[in-house]
């Protein structure tokens, strides 16, 4: 029996993931869309008291604690946001009878490998933000609840604080960016995991329950954070893209030097697969901004 009447809860309606997922999953049911006035994920009862009046049939959990080098500082705010209302919203999902989708990261990673990481690579993140995205994952699994977590990385879009946003405002104003051509991962868009994520939705709950689990969501090939500012900046001559190392770019909270997620398990189970980061990125820039759809977002 589930207690579920319907429809999608989309957490953290307001970020950047999160109201790509808002317009995509409105193909898939009625969409609750609450941002973090209306849902503070750092409060439990608020999220037990919310989730039961809803009763959604999916809760899809795009809010998240972000600022990864805060997060050194800030560590007990992005726990209970990023390791402790997972946990919760699993719960609340087993108690319904819902689905839960989830979001991680491959800063769960060091970065010490040289080959895509399987979802069942040891974890070992080197900074504040993956040890309370890695406490998220296993508080989920922890519960037993009917659950898909996404791992991916290098998230962007045209809105929203994200790389793209930086190099194109930089572009702007500097004759010369220096960019770090030592860290190698994926870059995402938007839009993309909200597709992938709808296409997961529109397979419905009983297809979705037999594969529950831990996924990798990303895009295919890789680049340093070098790579990724050249193809946004494009062939103009101006500005120069400079490669710098890590070292030359300090930040409180340490990068895994490498972070490329292997996504066949993804193609195995849903036969899914993002394209290609660049083609991806290229349709990104050619593409009109997602208007925030702010009537639909509590
Ligand atoms: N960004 C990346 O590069 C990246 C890489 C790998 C994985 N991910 C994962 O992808 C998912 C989506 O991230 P994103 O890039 O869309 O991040 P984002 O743009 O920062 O969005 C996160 C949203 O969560 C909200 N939020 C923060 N604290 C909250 C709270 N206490 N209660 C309710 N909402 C709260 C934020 O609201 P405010 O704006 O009010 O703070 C924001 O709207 C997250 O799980 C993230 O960990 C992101």
């Amino acid at each position: 029996m589930t207690g579920a009447r319907g429809g999608i809860l989309v957490t953290g309606a307001r970020g950047q993931l999160g109201r790509e997922l808002v317009a995509a999953l409105a193909a898939h049911g009625s969409v609750v869309a609450l941002d973090r006035t209306s849902l503070d994920l750092a409060d439990a009862d608020a999220i037990v008291r919310v989730v039961r009046d809803i009763a959604p049939a999916w809760i899809v959990n795009a809010g998240a604690y972000t600022a990864v080098d805060r997060a050194e500082t800030e560590r007990d705010r992005a726990f209970a946001v990023n390791a402790h209302a997972p946990g919760v919203l699993a719960g609340e999902a087993k108690r319904l009878g819902a689905i839960l989708i989830h979001y991680s990261t491959d800063y769960v990673f060091d970065g010490s490998a040289s080959v895509p990481y399987a979802e069942d690579a040891q974890p070992n993140p080197l900074n504040v933000y993956g040890v309370t995205k890695l406490e998220g994952e296993r508080a989920i699994a922890a519960v037993g609840a009917c659950a898909l977590t996404f791992r991916t990385s290098w998230v962007y879009g045209l809105a929203g604080g994200n790389f793209l946003v930086t190099i194109r405002r930089l572009a702007a104003e500097r004759d010369e960016l220096r960019v770090v051509a030592d860290q190698a991962g994926v870059p995402n868009w938007t839009r993309a995991l909200a597709r992938a994520t709808a296409a997961v939705v529109g397979r419905g709950r009983p297809y979705v329950a037999e594969r529950a689990g831990l996924y990798n969501l990303s895009a295919q090939g890789q680049a340093t954070w070098w790579d990724f500012a050249c193809a946004i900046v494009g062939n103009v001559p101006q500005p120069r893209v400079i490669p710098i190392t890590t070292a030359e770019y300090p930040t409180p909270a340490r990068r895994p030097a490498y972070g490329v997620l292997a996504t066949g398990r993804l193609r195995e189970v849903f036969g899914l697969a993002l394209p290609q980061w660049r083609d991806a990125l290229h349709e990104c820039l050619t593409s009109p901004a997602e208007p925030m759809p702010a009537d639909r977002v509590g």
